[in-house]
Order: C-alpha cells, then sequence, then structure tokens
C-alpha cells in the first residue's frame, strides 16, 4: 500500500525526476488514488501531485515542467487519511518555509493527538492526512538540529503506528533521509548514485544491488553514501542481497495486461519453486528454510496464517499437508487469528504464507504466533521482505515479480511450495517413498499447466459472452472447495461481479436457494480418484442446480465423461492424481477472470478501491 521512492544523483542535470518518475511506474501496483514528487532545488522544494493515476502526475509535469536536481521522493497513495484529492495526495510540506518535503506509507495511529499539539502551535494543515502531521514535526525537529537524520531520529520516536518516511530538506540538496517500522524500505545501491524504494522494483531498471533495511531503522543516503543507524541512534549494518530477476520481468511485454502475463508465467513460476529441492537420491532438501531438523521433527500441530489469494492457498495445502504428515493443520485468516487466542507451544509450526511479504495483518499474526512461542516460517515471493525476516525460517517460492493487483502466478507457486514443506515433513517422518511418488508427479504440472494454457480459447469466448453477468456461482469440493473461493475471488476483485464460493456439500443447506434459471455456477469436479467418491457426489451436484436451471460451467478432467450430460459447458483439464488438481483446474477460473474484465473495459491490473500490498490493518 502507497509506492514510495527516493534517490540521489550525480549533478542537478541528473535524471533524477526520470528515475523517481520510472520508480512511481513501476510501484503504482502498490496504490493508484494519487501521485506526487518533491525534488531539491535550488531555491527550495520543487514539488507537484495530483489525485488519480500516474498519468495525471506526468501530465501535470508535462504542463509545468520542474527544475533540475540532484535529490528527490516520489509517491504513489492508497488512501487512508482523507479522500483521494490532490491536496491529501503526498509529498506533505513541512515548516513555515515549506523547505521540507516527506512521503509517507503506512498509518501513524497517534497523529489525532500529534495533530492537536500542532494546531495548538498554530500550525495551519492543509490536508487531512496523517502524513502532515509527520511532515509537520520533522520540519520543527529540524530547525531545532539542523540535521535531517537526528531530526528524523526525535520524531520516529513519537510516532505509533506503521510507516516508512522519506524527507528531503532543501537545506540539505544530495540527502534522503529515510525511517522504517513495519513498513517496507530497501536501499538501492548504484555507482554515484542511490535509491530508496517500497521494493526493490523502484530501482530494478538501475541497479541489482540492494540491501535490507530492519525495524526501527533509519537510512540517510547521499550519491555515495548509505548510512544506517536505529531509531535509539545505535549504528547499525544493512544487510546486502543481489536482485535475482531484472527489469524486463517486470515489464507487460507485449501482454494485454499484467494479469494476462502473468498467468501464462505459471509453468515456469511453479517449476522454479520445485527446482533444485531434491538430492540426487531423490530425497528433499530444504536447506534454504535453515530450520532446525529435530525441531521440525517434534512439530505436532501447524497453523497456515495468511489473506485473500495467499490464505486460498494455505485452504488448498491443508488436504495434502494432513494426508501426507496425519499432522493436524488449521489454516486461519491472518487478522482473526491474532484474536482468537490461539493454542500455541513450541511444537506448534505456524506457516505464513505472503507474496509481498508486508501484509500487515499476517506480519502481526507472525509476531504474535512468535511471541507465543511457536516456530514460524514464511512462505512467500520477496526477497528482503519484513514477514520472512520476522520469522524463524523462510521458503520463497520462486514465481518472479508479481505486478497484477489479482493474484496468479504467486497462488500456484505457494501451493507448490506448501506441498514441498507438507511433502519434507512427510519424509522427516520416514514417508520416503511418498515424497518419491508426489515429487514426480510434481515434476510433471508445469508441463500440464502449459499444456492447459494453450486451450483456453473457448474459456475466453464464455467470458466474453458473459461480460454482463451480474453474478457467478463457484462450487467446490475437497481440493475443489478453496479453488472455488478463489475463482469467487478473481471475479469479485477485477470484474467488480458478485460471485460467491461454495462447498459443494454445503449447498442443500442454504445456497441452493440461490439458483434461478439462468444462474452461472462453475463447478470444480473433484478427479475421478478422488476417494470416498466425492467425484460422484459432486456429479449429483451438478444434476441437482441443473434441475433449477442453472447454468452449468464444469471444469473436469480429461476422460471424464460422467459430466457431459449435465454440464452446459465442459472445460478440460489434464488427469492429475487427486491432491495436485488445484494447480490445473484455477488455471480456467483465473482466465476467465481476466478475460472478462478486459471485455468489460475495466483496468484489470489495478482494480478500484485496492493496492497490492496491503501493508496497513
Ligand atoms: O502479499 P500477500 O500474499 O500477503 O497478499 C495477500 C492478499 O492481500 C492478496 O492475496 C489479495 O487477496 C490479492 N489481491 C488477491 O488476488
Amino acid at each position: 500500500m502507497c509506492g514510495i521512492v527516493g534517490y540521489v544523483g550525480p549533478d542537478a542535470k541528473s535524471r533524477t525526476l526520470e528515475v523517481i518518475m520510472e520508480g512511481l511506474a513501476r510501484l503504482e501496483y502498490r496504490g493508484y488514488d494519487s501521485a506526487g514528487v518533491a525534488l531539491v532545488v535550488t531555491d527550495g522544494i520543487a514539488s507537484a501531485k495530483k489525485a488519480g493515476k500516474l498519468a495525471n502526475l506526468r501530465a501535470e509535469i508535462e504542463a509545468h515542467p520542474l527544475p533540475g536536481s540532484t535529490t528527490g521522493i516520489g509517491h504513489t497513495r492508497w488512501a487512508t487519511h482523507g479522500g483521494p484529492t490532490d491536496d491529501n495526495a503526498h509529498p506533505h510540506l513541512g515548516g513555515d518555509d515549506d523547505r521540507l518535503a516527506l512521503i509517507h506509507n503506512g498509518i501513524i495511529e497517534n497523529f489525532h493527538v500529534l495533530r492537536t499539539e500542532l494546531l495548538d502551535q498554530g500550525v495551519v494543515f492543509r490536508s487531512e492526512t496523517d502524513t502532515e502531521v509527520a511532515a509537520q514535526l520533522l520540519a520543527r525537529a529540524y530547525a531545532d538540529t539542523n540535521d535531517l537524520t537526528s531530526a528524523m531520529q526525535q520524531v520516529v520516536n513519537r510516532l505509533e503506528g506503521a510507516f516508512t518516511l522519506l524527507a528531503i530538506h532543501a537545506d540539505t540538496p544530495g540527502q534522503v533521509v529515510a525511517a522504517r517500522r513495519n513498513s517496507p524500505l530497501v536501499i538501492g545501491l548504484g555507482d554515484g548514485e542511490n535509491f530508496l524504494g517500497s521494493d526493490v522494483a523502484a530501482f530494478i531498471g538501475h541497479t541489482k544491488s540492494a540491501m535490507e533495511v530492519d525495524q526501527d531503522q533509519i537510512v540517510t543516503i547521499t550519491k555515495d553514501t548509505v548510512s544506517v543507524i536505529g531509531f535509539d541512534g545505535s549504528p547499525a549494518e544493512g544487510k546486502r542481497f543481489e536482485v535475482t530477476w531484472d527489469a524486463a520481468q517486470a515489464e507487460k511485454g507485449g501482454h494485454s495486461s499484467f494479469m494476462a502475463k502473468e498467468i501464462l508465467e505459471q509453468p515456469h513460476a511453479i517449476a522454479d519453486t520445485l527446482l533444485g529441492r531434491t538430492d540426487e537420491a531423490g530425497r528433499l532438501v530444504l536447506d534454504e528454510m535453515r530450520i532446525d531438523p529435530v525441531r521440525l521433527a517434534e512439530v505436532n500441530k501447524i497453523i497456515i496464517i495468511a489473506c485473500g489469494t495467499a490464505f486460498y492457498s494455505g485452504l488448498t495445502a491443508k488436504y495434502a499437508i494432513e494426508h501426507w504428515t496425519r499432522i493436524p493443520c488449521a489454516v486461519e485468516l491472518a487478522h482473526e487469528f491474532r484474536y482468537c487466542d490461539p493454542v500455541i507451544d513450541a511444537q506448534t509450526l505456524v506457516v505464513s504464507i505472503s507474496q509481498s511479504g508486508e501484509t500487515m495483518d499476517t506480519l502481526m499474526a507472525v509476531k504474535h504466533a512468535r511471541a507465543l512461542g511457536a516456530l514460524t516460517l514464511s512462505i512467500c515471493n520477496t526477497h528482503g521482505a519484513t514477514i520472512p525476516r520476522e520469522s524463524d525460517a523462510a521458503l520463497y517460492t520462486h514465481a518472479g515479480p508479481e505486478i497484477a493487483v489479482a493474484s496468479t502466478k504467486a497462488f500456484t507457486a505457494q501451493i507448490a511450495a506448501c506441498y514441498l514443506l507438507g511433502l519434507y515433513l512427510a519424509q522427516l517422518r520416514g514417508e520416503d517413498s511418498t515424497v518419491r511418488t508426489v515429487m514426480q508427479e510434481l515434476a510433471q504440472i508445469p508441463g500440464k499447466v502449459e499444456h492447459l494454457l494453450g486451450r483456453m480459447d473457448r474459456v475466453r469466448e464464455i467470458a466474453h459472452f458473459m461480460a454482463d453477468t451480474r453474478s457467478v456461482l463457484f462450487l467446490g469440493r475437497h481440493v475443489g472447495y478453496p479453488i472455488a473461493l478463489e475463482g469467487a475471488l478473481k471475479l469479485k476483485e477485477i470484474a467488480y461481479i458478485h460471485a460467491e464460493g461454495f462447498a459443494a456439500g454445503e449447498l442443500k443447506h442454504g445456497p441452493i436457494a440461490l439458483i434461478e434459471p439462468g444462474q452461472p455456477v462453475f463447478i470444480v469436479v473433484p478427479s475421478p480418484h478422488t476417494p470416498y467418491h466425492l467425484h460422484d457426489k459432486v456429479v449429483s451436484n451438478i444434476q441437482e442446480i441443473r434441475a433449477r436451471g442453472a447454468r452449468t460451467l464444469v471444469i473436469a478432467e480429461e476422460g471424464d465423461e460422467t459430466v457431459v450430460p449435465f454440464a452446459d459447458e465442459v472445460i478440460r483439464v489434464p488427469q492429475s492424481s487427486p491432491l495436485l488438481a488445484p494447480l490445473l483446474t484455477i488455471i480456467p477460473l483465473q482466465v476467465f477472470a481476466c478475460q472478462l474484465a478486459t471485455a468489460k473495459g475495466l483496468d484489470v491490473d489495478q482494480p478500484r478501491n485496492l493496492a497490492k500490498s496491503v501493508t496497513v490493518e
């Protein structure tokens, strides 16, 4: 939520504004309610900000060009305090003479008290934001200290909540000072130039050399130096890392949307997540997790915590993890977990799943679990993100950058990573043959996804014809149930259509009343090899809703002819063992949502009211 960029370059003719605007374009997925920039220029601060997407800011700057500068900051906003207006857009200026500019990602929880204090001192506010309070406090602290880093140190110690702050001052050209608590910040290390960003996408076009910033740290960059201190002033050091993907991977590359591109990238996302995980004897090796196998072998309960799509990947994985390990596995929404007084001890493994690694609800749940003594493992797609760093161990998905707000390739990569974890736990319990068999089946999944993606024309046609549909239902059972939930979420978030997913067995307990003639219903049919006759039970469900007029869109395995008489459309997926089927059955639902939103003329990558990375509670 909110993208922030900071830059210090070699000279005033340098491409400061260009670098910042390019960074904002790459971070726009984090929030697109408004955008703004501020530069240190000869006679003070020059700034521009505009409500709406980055294009509005670009037009504003074209109409009113900004002077050259070595030093600047930029922001793309997801509104929290105050609506998406020009005035509420960041940067916010501070001081009587507006010689300081500040941007912010997060929420300052005690802003009301601080604002009242400043109002009493005669400060006139120009926005409704919590951020302007920080700008005014910082300007006052600077007036006392004449040092932007010390001033930042004073201010952060007065703030409560979550924040990444970036500030520049007209008296200190060539310097950007940043601070972070519970919000993301990374440093980009250039040659004669340095960068700050919410994530590495901000500077990936310029350097792959990066540095992590820990919680409660203040960073000061100049063009040649980077210094880090704690909020208490103690010296600190950032941890360097190399970014493993390049700028081209964060481009659309000729696709109509990032979402369309990312759906097609799933064979690679899954294959890369599975890559190099076994030794020559076929045994799983998850050294990357840096977790003590003895402690892991003692685990007697697993709790998966996540939000949104990541939550559904956890729900999907639960079936396999319990089946392979016989360890009870609960899946909780991260924002509920903290408040349900969870029963946890040192033998509980709490697995968080997060694409961004920055979701505040998930981060807080991880901290809570750790405080209660659990072993915490983060499944994450973003190197250097806060959640893996706040966890005892990390297992990375290798899906590459996911830019579209709607998560697709991260979802299937998360399931693959959860399966690796489940199999590893099974291996620790001596289930070597299960591990070998499933790993062989998993290795075939990327090829099957590729094959399936090549046969999505009919799904696209159906989506196109259904552009005016007002409601779609999704049914699934067993591992198909979370897939139904995820299919519905995709449609809600990008096509703004009322969509609901149900467990097929629940139908007769209420939801069947929703069925009326013409109601489209997707049904994720379990593989005929699923135990307990679940396949036949779902086929009966299809008949029940068809009898009441539903239009049945049936996702079924190749060769499963039993569904044909009751299906208005049959969408075929390759055969697989039942527990691996979700990696295939979700594909048509992703394509359907993407195509339907495109047919409605919507912005598929940046749906209304949403942001990619939800860094506020
Ligand atoms: O970065 P995370 O995986 O922690 O994000 C969690 C959810 O906010 C995210 O999956 C969200 O539901 C997606 N927009 C769904 O497509």
